[in-house]
C-alpha cells in the first residue's frame, strides 16, 4: 500500500510527520486523515447522486463515535446510525441533525427509546416484538408518532468472502424472514396507529468483499415487499440494506472500491423495481468501517524487544488490546511500519506484542519491519474503525488520544484518559458491622 513519505524518510499522515504527533501527543495515539474520512463518504454519496437515485449514506457511528467525527459526518451530509444512549447522546453534543438519526438495537432500553422519541429522531429500526410493545407504550403515553423501519434476517450470512444461505437464521437481531415471523412483527407494527412503517432493513455482516451478499439481500427484500404489497396492500418507501463494506487492511486483502458497492447495490434495486413493478425505493446504507477505517492510524513506542533465537523477536508496544482489540478477538490482520525509518531496508520478522498481562495480546503476529530499536515509533494503518471504539481499561491502562489531521494542521478532539479519570467511579468502602444473627 502506498505510503506518504518524506525526505528524511519519515512517515507523514496528512501530510504531517509522524513523529511530530507523536512528539506532541504522547502514544499510543489514534491519528485520522480527515480528508479520507471525507473521500470516502463523498465516495458513496456521489455514486448515488450519479444514478440519480433517492439515498441515505449513514454513518454507523459504532465504527468510531466522537464529537469531531460526528462533525465530520454531519459536514459531509451523512445521515447516522446510532446504537445506544451513549452514542445518541454524542450525536446530540455534535449538533447532528435529529431528523438524519436512525437508532438500532437489539435490546433497546425504555430509556433508549424514550430519549429517542423525545429528540424526535428520524427513525428507529425496530428488532422484536418487545420492542414494538415498548415504543408504542411510549409514543401513546408522549401523544405521538415515530417512523420505523423493520429489521429483518433475510438468511444470507456474509463470512467475508462467501456466503451461507440459511433457513431460519440463528441471529439475535431482528425478525426471521422465511418462518413467517417477520410478518407476523409487520402485521403488529400496522395495528399500531403511532408507528409509521417506512420500510425494510437488513445487515447481513461485516468485512464483506463481494457484492453478492447485497444483491442476494435486495432480491429477499424485495421478495417479502412484493408479497406483503400482495397480501396487505403496504408499499415500502425505504430499503435500508445495512453496512459491512470491506476495506483494505494489509495487502492480502483486495477489496471493492466504494463506488462498486454502491453500483452493484443500485444496479439490483433498480432491476428488482422494475421487474416486479414497485415503486422505487428510497436505499439507505450503513456503512461505518468504510467510512472510518483506513482514514486512522494507530501510532506506539516501541519499548522491549524479545529475541527468542530461532522462535521469533517480539517488538513490546506502549499499547495493545487496550486500544485495538480486533487482533487479540477475531485475529484480524494488519500492517505497520517503523514511522522513522520509512526508507531503510527489512531487516527482520518481529511479532508486535502489546503491553498487557495476556499472552493472547498480540497485535500483529508477521511483520517485516527495518531493524528496529527502543523507542522507535510504529505506525500501524486502517485502525480507524473499531479500534478506539472497542478500547477498554484492562489491567487499568488508560485510553489514547485521538488526533484529527487535516490541510497541514492538526488538533486533538479526544483527550488521553489519565488515572485520576480512571478512578473517577470508583467509591472508597470500609467494612461495617453486620447485623447480628
Ligand atoms: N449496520 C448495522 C445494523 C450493523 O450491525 C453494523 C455493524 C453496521 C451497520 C456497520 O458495519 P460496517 O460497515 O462497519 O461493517 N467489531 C467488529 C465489527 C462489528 C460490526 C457490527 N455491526 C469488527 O471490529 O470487525
Amino acid at each position: 500500500m502506498n505510503r506518504e513519505v518524506n525526505e528524511q524518510g519519515e512517515l507523514l499522515i496528512a501530510g504531517i510527520p509522524a513523529k511530530e504527533l507523536a512528539e506532541q501527543y504522547g502514544t499510543p495515539l489514534y491519528v485520522y486523515d480527515v480528508e479520507r474520512i471525507r473521500q470516502n463518504a463523498r465516495a458513496f454519496i456521489q455514486t448515488f447522486k450519479d444514478y440519480e437515485v433517492r439515498a441515505q449514506v449513514a454513518y454507523a457511528s459504532k465504527a468510531f463515535s466522537s464529537i469531531a467525527m460526528l462533525q465530520v459526518a454531519k459536514q459531509e451530509e451523512l445521515s447516522l446510525d446510532v446504537v445506544s444512549e451513549g452514542e445518541l447522546y454524542t450525536a446530540l453534543e455534535a449538533e447532528f441533525p435529529v431528523e438524519k438519526i436512525h437508532m438500532h438495537g437489539n435490546n433497546k432500553s425504555l430509556k433508549e427509546l424514550e430519549m429517542a422519541v423525545d429528540h424526535k429522531i428520524g427513525c428507529i429500526v425496530v428488532d422484536n416484538f418487545y420492542e414494538i410493545e415498548l415504543l408504542s407504550s411510549i409514543l401513546e403515553q408522549k401523544q405521538t408518532t415515530m417512523e420505523v423501519l423493520l429489521r429483518v434476517t433475510p438468511g444470507i450470512e456474509a463470512h467475508t468472502h462467501d456466503y451461507i444461505l440459511t433457513g431460519q437464521e440463528d441471529s439475535k437481531f431482528g425478525f426471521d424472514l422465511s418462518s413467517g415471523q417477520a410478518e407476523e412483527a409487520f402485521l403488529k407494527i400496522s395495528q399500531q396507529k403511532r408507528l409509521k412503517l417506512k420500510g425494510l432493513h437488513c445487515h447481513i455482516g461485516s468485512q464483506i468483499f463481494e457484492t453478492s451478499g447485497f444483491t442476494m439481500a435486495t432480491r429477499k427484500l424485495f421478495q417479502a415487499m412484493q408479497d406483503w404489497r400482495k397480501r396487505h396492500g403496504f408499499l415500502a418507501e425505504v430499503l435500508n440494506l445495512g453496512g459491512g463494506f470491506g476495506i483494505q487492511y494489509t495487502s492480502e486483502d483486495d477489496p471493492l472500491d466504494l463506488n462498486q458497492y454502491a453500483h452493484a447495490l443500485i444496479k439490483e434495486v433498480k432491476e428488482q423495481s422494475s421487474m416486479l413493478s414497485y415503486p422505487m425505493p428510497e436505499i439507505w446504507i450503513e456503512p461505518g468501517r468504510a467510512i472510518a477505517g483506513d482514514a486512522g492510524v494507530t501510532l506506539y513506542t516501541v519499548g522491549s524487544i524479545k529475541n527468542i533465537p530461532g522462535v521469533r523477536t517480539y517488538l513490546s508496544v506502549d499499547g495493545g488490546m487496550t486500544d485495538n482489540i480486533r487482533p487479540a478477538l477475531y485475529q484480524a490482520k494488519y500492517e505497520a511500519v517503523l514511522a522513522s525509518k520509512m526508507n531503510q531496508p527489512m531487516e527482520q520478522e518481529y511479532t508486535i506484542a502489546g503491553k498487557c498481562c495476556e499472552s493472547g495480546d498480540m497485535l500483529i503476529w508477521e511483520v517485516e519491519l527495518p531493524k528496529a530499536d527502543h523507542k522507535d515509533l510504529l505506525a500501524m494503518f486502517s485502525t480507524g474503525a473499531y479500534g478506539y471504539a472497542m478500547a477498554n481499561n484492562y489491567n487499568r491502562f488508560q485510553k489514547s488520544a485521538v488526533v484529527f489531521a487535516e490541510g497541514g494542521e492538526h488538533s486533538l478532539v479526544v483527550r488521553r484518559e489519565d488515572y485520576r479519570e480512571m478512578t473517577r467511579l470508583d467509591l472508597s468502602y470500609e467494612k461495617r458491622e453486620g447485623k447480628q444473627a
